[in-house]
């Protein structure tokens, strides 16, 4: 039933009547879809639920064209991304006209929906603020990059999942909970990707989030094990390109203090809460989807 989501967000996107909207839209590349399956397999696929899964991925788009905008990042998904095609201005107005499209049509779907989304697009903005300023230094604090990545990145989910219990009747919280998890996996395996996969698997450049700042969890783990040197020679590679040397260096320390397992152990664990959730509630496909989350290459 993504098709009918596919189909709905076109829909939305011809009634602006604008050509020009149209053919940069017809450019993006679609992504992996995962928030409006997630809507798709807790609701089903009447129609009110078909237009929050089609605001939701909208809204999504809208936030990875600006973050790309805002990361000087020049690939998505293995094309040129639209700053890079078309410039800042253009995709930034076709995120700003994607999500404002989704918040008007949010009105038509019912009061708490569009509070729970919403709200949830206001987190994301504060936890891409908060991704940018953390990202001005090295981070060793891991609290923080937690509640970053709750709110860049599972706030979405976690309410995709909200929403699709209440159109379904089923619990809110329960949902939350679930989307929550699934969320903040999912962060936490994208950023163990840019570690582990090389950049035509990725679709952007590998090994790219350290040059760009971004002290990700495996980078804190590393952080809080090396010896006063390794934790001077960490910080001092922060923010710049590296060079081979530096490179097989960090591979190497990440390898002998077993860190990406580490990380993957605990993205593992937010995992197997959730399914244990769904199962308990009689939704194995939902158990199906988190597990995805894990074994993803890209
Ligand atoms: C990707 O992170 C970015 C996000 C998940 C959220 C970005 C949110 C905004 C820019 C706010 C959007 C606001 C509105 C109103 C639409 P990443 O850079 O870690 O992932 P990447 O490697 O895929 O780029
Ligand atoms: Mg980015």
């Amino acid at each position: 039933m993504l098709s009918a989501v596919e189909r709905k967000i076109e829909q939305f996107v011809i009634e602006l009547d604008d050509k020009e909207v149209r053919s940069l839209y017809a450019k993006l590349p679609v992504g992996k879809r995962l928030r409006a399956k997630l809507i798709l397999r807790i609701a089903g696929s009447s129609l009110p639920v078909v237009k929050t899964a089609a605001i939701v991925e909208m809204i999504h788009a809208a936030s990875l064209l600006h973050d790309d905008v805002i990361d000087d990042a020049y690939m998505r998904r293995n094309k040129p991304s639209l700053n890079a095609l078309y410039g800042n201005k253009t995709a930034i107005m076709l995120g700003d006209i994607l999500y404002s499209k989704g918040f008007f049509e949010l009105n038509n779907i019912s009061l708490d929906v569009a509070k729970l989304i919403s709200n949830a697009v206001t987190q994301l903005s504060l936890g891409e603020l908060k991704d940018v300023s953390l990202s001005k230094a090295f981070n060793p604090d891991k609290d923080a990059y937690m509640k970053m990545i709750y709110q860049k990145t599972a706030s979405l989910i976690e309410a995709s999942a909200g929403a699709a219990a209440l159109l379904a009747g089923k619990p809110k919280v329960v949902f939350m909970t679930y989307g929550r998890n699934l969320g903040l996996a999912f962060q936490m395996i994208d950023d163990l990707l840019d570690i582990t996969q090389d950049s035509a698997t990725l679709g952007k450049p590998a090994m790219h989030d350290f040059v760009e700042g971004k002290t990700t969890l495996p980078y804190i783990y590393l952080y809080e094990v090396l010896d006063a040197s390794g934790k001077e020679k960490l910080r001092s590679m922060h923010g710049r390109v590296l060079r081979d040397e530096e490179l097989n260096w960090l591979k190497a320390s990440f390898e002998t203090h077993q860190i990406l397992v580490k990380c993957y152990a605990q993205a593992t664990e937010l995992i197997d809460e959730a399914v244990e959730l769904m199962n308990a509630q009689g939704e194995e496909a939902l158990s199906e989807i988190a597990m995805e989350m894990i074994d993803r290459e890209f």
